[in-house]
C-alpha cells in the first residue's frame, strides 16, 4: 500500500472514529439504561439475565463485566456482525457517505474476488433455471423428488442442475457475457480438457450445491452425481481465491443466527442432512465440505456460539465414528485454556465451581438405526430427531458407552482386559474426582471387574497423560499471567487523571521498565509517540482517545485499553505514597520476573555448553553477575521503601 493511499485511509478511519457515538451504535442493538457515569445493558455477546455490559460515554468505549469483552464502536461492531475491520470500516464510510480508498488486499486481488463472486452467481443462475425447467433435468427433478426436496428448498438453497454435455456452462457465460477462459479456471468452475486442447465444464450431469460464506456470496460449489456410473459421487469445486475447504463451512449463512440464538452448533456430515435439517426447521446446523472438521472451522464456529457448545452429528458408519473421535479430540485442544471440557450435565453443578465456564461442551448425536441424519430427518420426523439431540450424551458418556457396547457379552477375561485397556484413557480424563469414582464403579460392575484395580490403573494412567501436553495451540488464552498484569497496572498510570503524578513524572517512573508482551509495549511506544507528537501535557482524557484512534484497527490493544479504563476507580483513590508503592511493586515483580527468564535462559544455555570449556566459564560469569543486579535492584527498592 503506497504511504499516501494509507493515510488517505488514516483519515477516512478518522473521521469515521469521530462521528461514531458509542452510546448511538449500541444502543441500535442494547436497551441501554443511564446509572451513573455509565449506561448498563444486557450483554449481546453472551447470556445473562441482569446487566452486566457498560457503556462510557465520556471515553467512547464498552465493556461487559460478565464475559469480558470490551472495546470501542468499531469493536462492537465487528464482534457482532463477525466481521473484519476493514468490513466494518467499509460499512461506515458507506453509512457517512465517506469516500475509502481500496485498503486491505491489494485492489487487484479484491477485484478478482468481486469477479469470481459475479461469475459464481451468473452459474448458480444458469444451474438452477436448468433444473427447473430443462427437460434435460427431468431424471434430476425425479431424483430430487424423491429426497423430498420441492421447489421452495431448491429455491432457498438455489440448487441447480449442470447439463452431461462439456461445455453447457462455458457457452452460457462466454455467449451471454464475455466472460474469459481466465476468470472462469480462476473461478474453478472449469477444467483442462483431458483429450485435445481447450477447457470443458467442471460440473457435468450433477446435482449443483452451491456453497455460501457467512455472508452469502456464492463462493464454491458442491454436486452430487446423478448416475452411480459417475465418479467422483460428490465434487466440489478447487480451492480458489474464495474457496477454502477447510474454512468453510456449508449453510453457515443461514445457520449463523440461530446458532448465534441458541447457542449451539450442530455439525452434520453431508450436504442432504443440512438442506433436511433446515427445510424441517432445525437451523442451527452445518456441514464440513467432505472434508475433516479443522482448527479454522471452529474457530468460525466460536464466534457465534459462546459456550462453544458443539453437537457431532456424523453418520454412524465407521467413517462417522472415527471423525467424531478425531473432531472430538481437535475441539478439546483447540479451546482448551479456556477451562475444562463440560463432562457432566447441570443436575451435577453443585459439584463443580459454577464460575467455572466450561471451555466447551461436545455432545454427540448417534441415530440408533444407523440411518444418516437425512433420511432419518424423512423417515422418522423431524421431532423424532430433535428428540435425539435433545437427549445427545456428553462426549465421555458417548465415549464410555461406546466402548463398553462394542462387545455384546463380555464374559472371557480377554475381552474385558481389552475393553478396559480402551476405557481407561477415557476415564482417565474426568476431572472431577467424585465423578470419575462414580464411572469406575459404573464400569467395573459392568465389567464385572474389580474396582479398586480399576481405580488404579487410571489414577497411573492419569499421572502418565499429564506429562504428555497437546501440540495445538489453544486459541484463547488461560488468566492473565502475573507479570501481564503488572505490565498493565503500570500502563495504567497514564490513564489516571491526577494532579499527583504527571505524565513526565509517570514517563520517568517507567523509563527502565522493560515491556515484555508485544501488545503492552505497542501501546507503550504509542503513548510515547503521542506524547512527543502532540506535547507533554496531554490529558489522560485525550491520551485515551487519540490512543483508542491511533490502535483502531488493533483489538487486542484496544482490549487492553478499555480494560485498563475500567479499572481505574480503586486506583485514582491511592494516596500518592502508596501510589508510588503501587508502580515500585510491579517495576520489583516485572523485573524479577525478566532475571527468573534470563537465569532460566541461562541455565538451558549452560547445560548445552557444558562441553564447551570456555563459554561455560562465561556463562558462569554472566549468571553470577545477573544474581548481583537482582539483589541489588530488590536493595534499591527496599531503599526506597524506607525513605
Ligand atoms: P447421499 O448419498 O447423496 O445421501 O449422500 P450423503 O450425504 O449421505 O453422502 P455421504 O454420507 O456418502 O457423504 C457425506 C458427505 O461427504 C457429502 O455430503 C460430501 O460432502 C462428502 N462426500 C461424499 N462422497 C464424496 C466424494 O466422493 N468426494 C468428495 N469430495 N466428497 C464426498
Ligand atoms: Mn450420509
Amino acid at each position: 500500500m503506497s504511504q499516501n493511499l494509507q493515510s488517505k485511509t488514516q483519515d477516512v478511519i478518522f473521521e469515521i472514529k469521530n462521528r461514531l457515538d458509542i452510546v448511538d451504535t449500541v444502543s441500535e442493538h442494547v436497551v441501554l439504561k443511564k446509572s451513573g457515569r455509565n449506561y448498563w445493558g444486557l450483554c449481546p455477546f453472551h447470556k445473562e439475565k441482569t446487566p452486566s455490559f457498560s457503556v462510557n460515554h465520556d471515553k467512547n468505549i464498552f465493556k461487559c463485566f460478565g464475559c469480558g469483552v470490551g472495546g470501542d464502536s468499531i469493536s462492537f461492531l465487528m464482534k457482532l456482525n463477525n466481521s473484519t475491520f476493514h468490513e466494518t470500516i467499509a460499512d461506515l464510510a458507506q453509512k457517512f457517505g465517506l469516500e475509502l480508498p481500496t485498503f486491505g488486499q491489494s485492489s487487484e486481488k479484491a477485484e478478482l474476488r468481486e469477479k469470481i463472486y459475479d461469475i459464481n452467481d451468473k452459474s448458480v443462475e444458469y444451474y438452477t433455471k436448468l433444473l427447473l425447467e430443462a427437460p434435460e433435468a427431468f431424471a434430476a427433478r425425479e431424483y430430487l423428488a424423491k429426497r423430498d426436496i420441492d421447489a421452495d428448498v431448491i429455491k432457498k438453497f438455489n440448487l441447480g442442475f449442470s447439463l452431461k454435455q462439456a461445455d453447457g456452462l462455458i457457452n452460457y457465460l462466454v455467449g451471454n457475457f464475455k466472460s474469459d477462459f481466465d476468470l472462469l479456471d480462476k473461478a474453478g468452475l472449469i477444467s483442462k480438457r483431458t483429450t485435445g486442447n481447450g477447457y470443458c465444464d467442471r460440473f457435468r450431469n450433477r446435482i449443483m450445491i452451491p456453497i455460501r460464506d457467512e455472508k452469502g456470496n456464492f463462493i464454491a460449489f458442491g454436486a452430487r452425481a446423478l448416475e452411480d456410473s459417475q465418479n467422483p459421487k460428490y465434487l466440489n469445486s478447487p480451492d480458489t481465491l474464495t474457496f477454502n475447504k477447510s474454512r468453510s463451512l456449508f449453510a453457515l449463512n443461514l445457520a449463523k443466527e440461530s446458532i448465534r440464538n441458541l447457542d449451539k452448533v450442530i455439525i452434520m456430515e453431508g450436504y442432504f442432512d443440512v438442506i433436511s435439517a433446515h427445510t424441517h426447521g432445525l437451523t442451527n446446523v452445518v456441514a464440513t465440505l467432505g472434508t475433516a472438521l479443522t482448527e479454522q472451522h471452529l474457530k468460525i464456529l466460536a464466534r457465534y456460539t459462546d459456550s462453544r457448545r458443539i453437537y457431532l452429528a456424523f453418520d454412524v458408519d465407521e467413517a462417522g465414528v472415527n471423525a467424531t473421535s478425531r473432531g472430538a479430540e481437535l475441539i478439546k485442544s483447540v479451546f482448551d485454556g479456556l477451562g475444562d471440557i463440560k463432562q457432566f450435565d447441570e443436575n451435577f453443578a453443585s459439584l463443580s465451581d459454577t464460575n467455572n465456564r466450561s471451555s466447551c461442551e461436545i455432545r454427540v448425536v448417534t441415530i440408533p438405526t444407523g440411518k444418516d441424519p437425512d433420511e432419518f430427518i424423512r423417515t422418522d420426523g423431524i421431532d423424532t430427531y430433535k428428540n435425539l439431540i435433545n437427549k445427545a450424551p456428553l462426549l465421555i458418556d458417548y465415549q464410555i458407552n461406546r466402548i463398553i457396547n462394542s462387545k455384546d457379552n463380555i464374559t472371557s477375561p480377554q475381552d474385558k482386559a481389552h475393553l478396559t485397556k480402551e476405557l481407561i484413557p477415557v476415564l482417565a480424563e474426568i476431572k472431577n474426582s467424585i465423578i470419575l469414582d462414580e464411572y469406575v464403579r459404573l464400569v467395573a460392575g459392568k465389567l464385572e471387574i474389580n474396582e479398586e484395580s480399576l481405580s488404579k490403573e487410571v489414577k497411573k494412567s492419569l499421572q502418565n497423560s499429564s506429562k504428555i501436553k497437546s501440540d495445538l495451540k489453544p486459541i484463547v488464552n488461560k488468566k492473565l499471567e502475573k507479570h501481564i498484569l503488572a505490565q498493565k497496572n503500570l500502563l495504567s498510570l497514564y490513564f489516571i487523571n491526577s494532579d499527583k503524578l504527571s505524565i513526565l513524572c509517570i514517563n520517568d517512573y517507567l523509563k527502565e521498565v522493560n515491556f515484555t508482551d508485544s501488545d503492552y509495549l505497542l501501546i507503550k511506544n504509542e503513548i510515547d509517540k503521542i506524547i512527543q507528537e502532540v506535547n507533554e501535557t496531554i490529558s489522560a482524557e485525550e491520551l485515551n482517545k487519540e490512543l483508542l484512534m491511533r490502535l483502531a484497527d488493533n483489538e487486542a490493544a484496544k482490549q487492553i485499553i478499555v480494560d485498563i479504563n475500567f479499572s481505574l476507580e480503586d486506583k485514582k483513590s491511592l494516596t500518592e505514597k502508596l501510589l508510588l508503592q503501587f508502580i515500585q511493586e510491579n517495576i520489583l515483580f516485572l523485573n524479577q520476573h525478566l532475571s527468573l527468564r534470563e537465569q532460566e535462559q541461562l541455565k538451558t544455555d549452560y547445560r548445552a555448553a557444558k562441553n564447551d570449556e570456555l563459554s561455560s566459564l562465561q556463562l558462569q560469569y554472566k549468571v553470577r553477575e545477573l544474581i548481583q543486579l537482582n539483589n541489588s535492584r530488590l536493595e534499591i527498592i527496599n531503599e526506597q521503601e524506607k525513605g
